[in-house]
């Protein structure tokens, strides 16, 4: 079996990881790791946090977000985070996607402003990063602070400069699957220490539970396990079933990608992140070889998620838009050893899903997009017998 993913693991860090919690206590790790983030990014401080979602909502809160606000979101991302925005009581807007990039674009998000706007999240989506710097001018025309979501992001950059550095802030997410992976957890990133202390309060305040993080470590061994095994099979078999996909989705997620509601960021997990950030660099580079490999070998009527000539990216996914519905082809990919993302396994059409009628463009992306394994994992041989399947699939 071919995953679509892996999640990143150094050796001998099941052992490491027993011994670093039986140490648990100073907090010292992450503040290391913290600081490890921020000068990484280039940024004068970090904040750690239980989950990347937890970051947007005490950056939000932090801003005095409420209820009568508007939000102005990407109309393709998680819609875990427009769920969020409404708990507090202020209405998440989306606004529409490029067809090339997958991200937001200025004149979309130019459109959705008005009076009520407090704040645009702006989503560097798949690694890819969005057209920032316009994002930021358009918003500040109007005062309206820009928080980057940086959740696939940690290591890319626009003209040089990392992201998470243009917006009044930035999270970040170190889930499973996350370019640098401490099984959960996240990371604000601001000028602002009033703030980045709100965060520290929060995360200080969170229970000492190291469960949820043991929980995702033991489920991404398994899941490694499951693949090399072919066991995997039948789950995702059920998983390209349409009538059985949604409730197996939801048992997934609801292991390897449930927000640790009040538990603190743990120093066991900052350590994890020391020892993983110093691979990210070699890791992307290895990414972009596989990427670029792929890319030249798919048909030309198969497109691949554009990177503006001045912008690097993490290769968090390799996403392909197909010129027929990517649901048409998941089963055959699976049939033959390959396991691709489709739909919301992806991204979430929050325009739908907020019924809003103002962005033609998610809506074919949504159906059209899929997502190919690229990591670590995989051989040159593999890519090629991956694109050849593919343009074979696709009517
Ligand atoms: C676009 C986007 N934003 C934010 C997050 C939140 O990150 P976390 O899972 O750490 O809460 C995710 C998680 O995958 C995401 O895909």
């Amino acid at each position: 079996m071919m995953p679509r993913r892996l999640p990143h693991f150094c050796p001998g860090e099941a052992h490491d990881i027993k011994q670093w919690l039986r140490e648990e206590g100073s907090q010292e790790a992450v503040t290391a790791w913290e600081a490890a983030i921020a000068d990484y990014v280039g940024m004068p401080a970090a904040a750690a946090v239980s989950s990347g979602r937890q970051g947007m909502v005490l950056i939000l809160e932090h801003l005095g977000i409420g209820q009568g606000d508007e939000v102005i979101i990407p109309a393709y991302t998680l819609k875990d985070l427009a769920v969020l925005i409404q708990k507090l009581g202020a209405r998440p807007v989306p606004a529409d996607i490029s067809p090339d990039t997958l991200n937001v674009t200025p004149q979309a998000i130019r459109a959705r402003l008005n009076s009520r706007t407090k704040a645009v999240i702006a989503l560097h989506a798949f690694g890819v990063p969005c057209p920032i710097e316009e994002v930021v001018a358009v918003a500040k025309e109007r005062e309206i602070p820009v928080i980057e979501d940086c959740a696939h992001a940690l290591g890319a950059s626009v003209g040089g400069r990392q992201v998470g550095t243009f917006g009044e802030a930035a999270f970040f997410s170190f889930e499973a699957t996350k370019p640098v992976n401490t099984f959960g957890g996240g990371m604000v990133v601001s000028r602002d220490d009033a703030l980045l202390e709100k965060v520290r309060a929060h995360n200080a305040r969170g229970a000492d539970d190291s469960g949820p993080f043991e929980k995702k470590t033991r489920a991404a061994r398994t899941e490694r396990l499951l693949f090399a095994t072919k066991l995997a099979f039948p789950f995702l078999y059920l998983l390209a079933t349409p009538q059985l996909r949604r409730p197996v989705e939801r048992a997934y997620r609801s292991v390897l990608h449930a927000p640790p509601k009040k538990v603190r960021y743990l120093p066991a997990q900052a350590k994890l992140g020391l020892r993983k950030l110093p691979s990210l660099a070699e890791r992307i580079r290895q990414r972009r070889r596989q990427a670029d490999l792929l890319a030249g070998l798919l048909r030309p009527d198969i497109d691949v998620q554009r990177v503006e000539s001045d912008c690097t990216t993490t290769w968090y996914f390799f996403v392909a838009l197909l010129p027929c519905e990517a649901s048409k082809v998941r089963k055959g990919l699976l049939m033959r050893g390959i396991d691709a993302g489709i739909e919301d396994e992806i991204a979430d059409n929050c325009a739908r899903l907020l019924e809003d009628h103002q962005c033609p463009n998610v809506h074919g992306v949504y159906s059209r997009a899929i997502v190919l394994p690229l990591h670590e994992g995989l051989s040159d041989p593999d890519i090629e017998k991956l694109a050849r399947t593919l343009n074979a699939l696709v009517p």
